[in-house]
């Protein structure tokens, strides 16, 4: 008899979180999804996909997440990350699949410092793109019952993060130090940088084990956004000078929380918590990509 192996389909496939998702499933009957496939704001054609590839897991890491364009572009911000989620999740209930949506931090207002954010804490958005993502977390609550919600923040991966223009923060960093006399880096922004690799694998046993609901994932520890970028550059030796400064000195259209470090309460009280510390997974990140 054959055993019908879980079928697994990633959205955003080509993103950062979404190449190591598919690494990570890469043994089960995976269907990798990337916009050229399904535009998640088309609702026939989700549930055409869905409906015929019966997964049992879905996992939907399609986002409008460049933070400054959302600011712009409201509707295609929620046309994407609250619509498009929406039919996912539509989709995902009429099969009895599993479907587990990536959120962020950024849902949080970050005007309570020091004090790590649990996932039953009240959400205070302060950008479009944070907005349309917690209207994402309760329209996929509203339609699919077996739903996981997947908080995460400050991601980085092997493959470049599409929405900001193919750069994450650690190439961001490694590209100003070798083009600019010197780097300037906020250091009031306290986040935890998280690796996408390790999510992935957090991501695959939660799916397996955690029961439906809100779950917060990142990697240990907390920086400012200042601090992460010393670390590479001690890391990588970079000698170009290294400014700490302040939100206000760097213009922008676009509000951002000031402490979103979140704890991973949900997956620790389940004993389901295996996130590395923010330094060793950047550690092991850098030391990788210097091989390559
Ligand atoms: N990056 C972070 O720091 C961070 C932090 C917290 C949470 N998150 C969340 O984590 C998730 C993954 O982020 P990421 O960094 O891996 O993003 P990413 O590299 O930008 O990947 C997102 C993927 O979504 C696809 N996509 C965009 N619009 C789509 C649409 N309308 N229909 C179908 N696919 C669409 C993109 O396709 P194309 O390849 O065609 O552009 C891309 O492959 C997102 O939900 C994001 O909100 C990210």
């Amino acid at each position: 008899m054959r055993i019908r192996k879980m079928r697994v389909i990633v959205i955003g496939a080509r993103g950062q979180l979404g190449t190591e998702l598919c690494a990570v499933y890469g043994d089960t009957g995976l269907v990798p999804v990337d916009i050229d496939t399904l535009d998640v704001r088309n609702d026939a054609a989700v549930a055409n996909l869905i409906q015929s590839a019966k997964p049992d897991l879905v996992i939907n890491t399609a986002a409008a997440h460049n933070v400054a364009e959302c600011e712009n572009d409201p509707a295609t911000a929620f046309a994407v990350n609250a619509a498009g989620a929406r039919n996912v999740a539509v989709a995902c209930a009429a099969v009895s699949a599993r479907l587990v949506y990536i959120s962020t931090d950024y849902i949080f207002s970050g005007d309570r410092p020091g004090i790590p954010l649990i996932e039953t804490d009240l959400p205070g958005p302060r950008s479009v793109y944070a907005a349309s993502k917690l209207a994402g977390e309760h329209l996929v609550a509203a339609e699919c019952p077996d739903h996981l919600i997947i908080r995460s923040a400050a991601m980085y991966g092997c493959a470049p993060c599409i929405a900001k223009g193919g750069r994450n923060f650690v190439s961001l960093m490694t590209h100003l130090a070798a083009t600019q006399p010197e780097v300037r880096v906020v250091n009031d922004q306290i986040t935890t940088p998280t690796c996408a690799k390790a999510l992935a694998a957090q991501i695959k046993l939660a799916s397996e084990k955690a029961p439906p609901g809100v779950y917060h994932a990142t990697c240990h520890g907390e920086c400012s956004w200042y601090e992460c970028a010393r670390e590479i550059f001690d890391v990588l030796g970079i000698k170009t000078p290294l400014l700490p400064v302040a939100t206000e000195d760097v213009p922008s259209t676009v509000q951002r929380p000031r402490y979103s470090v979140l704890k991973n309460k949900r997956l620790e009280d389940l004993g389901l918590d295996i996130m590395p510390h923010w330094k060793d997974a950047l550690h092991e990140y850098l030391h990788l990509s210097t091989l390559h």
